[in-house]
Parts: structure tokens; sequence; C-alpha cells
């Protein structure tokens, strides 16, 4: 992956004139496309009334989790816990909110606008054990670049 080539392409899509939940659309298919071992990329997003995460845009196989309340699921827990988690192996751990059959691996990145969880990136693989630091580190740093968007 072409870590730079990414950024820019996210602060271009940032800058055009498109409406919010577009841009986000185009940031999940641009992550996709870029990012090999990337399957499905989506947003959930915090409906703070609630207290759950509604499903926003994505890329990938249509799911059927389209509202995942906060601490159920790899993705509600980091909605509870405000970090980033990586689960290398999903048939390894509790609390897995399975989508699909194909899906070995996820990575999810929350997304923090002053102080407080708005959102958050979440991304399938295919592949077994592919994230590493820098995943980490793309994904952590497009969610800064993203916050105002929420
Ligand atoms: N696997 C997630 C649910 C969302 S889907 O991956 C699109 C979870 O355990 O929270």
């Amino acid at each position: 992956m072409n870590i730079e080539k990414i950024y820019n392409l996210v602060d271009e899509t940032l800058l055009d004139d498109s409406a919010n939940n577009e841009k986000l659309k185009a940031i999940c298919s641009l992550l996709k496309e870029e990012v090999h071992h990337y399957d499905w990329v989506g947003f959930y997003i915090l409906d703070k009334s609630q207290n759950i995460l509604l499903l926003g845009p994505y890329v990938g196989e249509p799911t059927d989790h389209t509202k995942i309340p906060v601490g159920k699921g790899v993705c509600g827990q980091v909605a509870e816990n405000c970090s980033t988690m990586i689960v290398q192996d999903v048939s390894n751990i509790d609390n897995y909110i399975a989508c699909s059959i194909d899906v070995q691996s996820e990575i999810v990145v929350p997304v923090m606008k002053d102080n407080d969880f708005v959102a958050e990136i979440d991304i399938d693989s295919h592949a077994f054990a592919p994230f590493t630091n820098r995943d980490q580190e793309l994904l952590e740093t497009i969610a800064s670049k993203i916050k105002e968007l929420f």
C-alpha cells in the first residue's frame, strides 16, 4: 500500500463539493481499491440518543448489521473503549458479530471529535492476520482527517 498516495486521495476527497456522506463513501471506495487486504470498508456512526451504532456509507457485501448496540461485537467495544481493535482471527474471539463466512480478520478504528467518540471505520478482510501497525497508523490518521464530517 502507498500510504502517501492514500493520504493525498483522502485530502482531495475532503476538498471536493460533495455531501459528507458522499465523501465518506468515496473514502471507503479508495481504501478498498488501494489496499489489497481490505474487502469490506464502512462507517458506523454513533446515535447518542439510543446509544447504538448505525451503519453509514460502506463498500462491499451488504450486511444485516445496520444497528449495533454500544458494547456488542468488535464495533460496539471500540465505541465503548475509544481505541483501535485489531482482530487477526475472528474465529478466536467471543463478542464478535459475524457478517460473512468469508471474513477472517477485522480492524476497527474510532473517530474522535473534541474528545468524544462520534463514529468508527470498520474494515473486514478475507485474509488471515493481514493487519500491521501500518494499517493502524493509516486508519487513525484518516480518522483524524475526517472527524469534521461528523
Ligand atoms: N464484525 C463486526 C460487525 C460489523 S460487520 O463486520 C460489517 C463486529 O463484530 O462488531
